[in-house]
């Protein structure tokens, strides 16, 4: 599927608006508080009310704009659409750090498609528009496949960091007491090989702090396609490279790991070097 320069930067615009109107509401929830609707993966894995607003919205106006393509959503929005477009959507990415009124959740859509090429993630889907909203700080990142990425309309790119021993390196943990133990263990092997650590709370806002230059690095296990859609475009679209654990592309592997090329490069050595001492070290289930 080929797509021009314009039909891109429509995709872009679109994706943009809705990721800002919704985004806007979502904060506007947020002055009355926020409760747990129901929990997930764990107990701590949690899904608020403005969550499930939140995709019904992106949903509606989807629907009513482009009524022919699929749609992803976390909270278990499922279209398969006939145009080859499914839009890939976290409607708060940052759900803890919502409820807890801290900052940096935001809202994620994804354009995306199928058949390979450059920067086709762990899903086998390729990212070729994308918004991320973050409603604290009113800004929004958007990035389209060969056109750059924005942060409120003007270009951003990743830092020049080149060494590992002076990067600052974002990650994430998941919800299961199982991968937690083991991302504890990679980033207690890591923390001393880097500048520091930050654990900011939503992987999307992080891959666009990355784009930004205000992280050097960027890496996560387990990922879901929701989680790093639109920002891992942002993020390779202002000069990072995406990695796998082995692989110069994530096809087929749950680890993500994003940086300018040549810091990338060594922390993808450094993380596969704690992994592996993890797996060989821990105790076998
Ligand atoms: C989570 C956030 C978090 C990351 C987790 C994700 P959610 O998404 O992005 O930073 O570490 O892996 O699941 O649950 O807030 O949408
Ligand atoms: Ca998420
Ligand atoms: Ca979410």
């Amino acid at each position: 599927m080929t797509f021009t320069a314009l039909d891109l930067a429509r995709l872009r615009t679109f994706a943009g608006a809705l990721a800002r109107d919704v985004g806007t509401h979502v904060r506007e929830l947020r002055e009355t508080g926020a409760a747990v609707a129901e929990t997930k993966s764990s107990r701590t894995d949690v899904v608020t009310a403005a969550d499930h607003e939140a995709e019904q919205l992106i949903v509606s106006a989807l629907r009513a704009e482009r009524p022919a393509d699929g749609i992803l959503g976390e909270e278990g929005a499922s279209t398969q659409g006939e145009t080859g477009i499914t839009w890939v959507v976290d409607p708060i990415d940052g759900t803890v750090n919502y409820l807890y009124g801290l900052p940096g959740y935001a809202v994620s859509i994804a354009a995306t498609i199928t058949g390979g090429g450059p920067g086709t993630m762990a899903d086998g889907r390729r990212t070729v528009a994308a918004a991320v909203y973050v409603p604290s700080s009113d800004e929004l990142f958007t990035a389209q496949d060969g056109g750059g990425a924005t942060l409120n309309g003007r270009p951003i790119r990743v830092s020049q960091a080149s060494e590992l021993s002076l990067a600052l390196v974002a990650t994430g943990f998941g919800y299961t007491a199982q991968r937690r133990t083991e991302q504890a263990e990679v980033v207690r092997q890591l923390i001393p090989r880097v500048r520091d650590i930050r654990r900011l709370g939503a992987a999307a806002t992080d891959l666009c702090h990355l784009a930004a230059g205000r992280l050097d690095a960027y890496y996560e296990r387990g990922l879901q396609p929701w989680d790093y859609a639109a920002g891992a475009l942002i993020a390779r679209e202002a000069g990072a490279v995406l990695l796998g654990r082995t692989h110069d592309a994530v096809a087929g592997e749950p680890l993500l790991i994003a940086g300018p090329p040549a810091l990338a490069a060594q922390l993808q050595l450094a993380v596969g070097q704690a992994y592996e001492a993890y797996e060989r070290d821990a105790p076998q289930p």
